[in-house]
């Protein structure tokens, strides 16, 4: 298994109160399978997610992510399998709001070292193959909803990582 978790919860402390986001999930997916996880508004989905992609740890339960145990993993660990292993599509895309398309995708190769030119030139190329050669200096709010998404899912995508999660 490529995503393995057993009896999963999370839990939000909110002081006065808990929300019980996650009740004992169990998930198990396989190298390339496609998988569409879905249920109401505030079932946690995005809890999932955030947790599959290494963003945010459960409460209690286990996750193992191609052999390793993410529990046991530290955080220069955890950046690492995100920045190589992960692509990751928000809910509302986070981009840099003051970043250009092209910066924005630019991002995830700054983190593993890929030379100026070589970036520019696979960001480039990601923004095409999403259909967005014609809007790379524009800036987030400059851009279309629909664009926007399309950003975000060519910044998931640069990096060619095994695993690519869309919230
Ligand atoms: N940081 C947080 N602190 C406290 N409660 C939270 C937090 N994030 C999410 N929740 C709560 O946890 C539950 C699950 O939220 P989550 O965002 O995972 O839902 P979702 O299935 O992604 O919903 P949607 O379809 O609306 O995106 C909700 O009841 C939400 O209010
Ligand atoms: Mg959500």
């Amino acid at each position: 298994m490529l995503i393995d978790m057993k009896s999963l919860y999370k839990v939000y402390d909110l002081g006065e109160t808990e929300v019980f986001a996650l009740n004992g999930v169990d998930v198990q997916i396989a190298k390339n399978e496609y998988v569409a996880i879905m249920g109401p508004s505030g079932s946690g989905k995005s809890t999932l997610m955030n947790i599959i992609g290494c963003l945010d740890v459960p409460s209690n339960g286990e996750y193992v992510l191609n052999a390793q145990k993410v529990n046991e993993l530290v955080d220069d660990e955890l950046a690492e399998i995100r920045n190589k292993e992960i692509g990751f599509v928000f809910q509302t895309f986070n981009l840099l709001p003051r970043a250009t398309a092209l910066h924005n995708v630019e991002l995830p190769l700054i983190y593993n070292g890929t030379t100026r030119q070589e970036r520019k030139e696979i960001a480039k190329n990601t923004l095409e193959k999403v259909g967005l050669g014609d809007r790379m200096h524009h800036k987030p709010n400059e851009l279309s909803g629909g664009q926007r998404q399309r950003v975000a899912v060519a910044r998931a995508l640069v990096n060619n990582p095994s695993i690519i999660l869309a919230d």
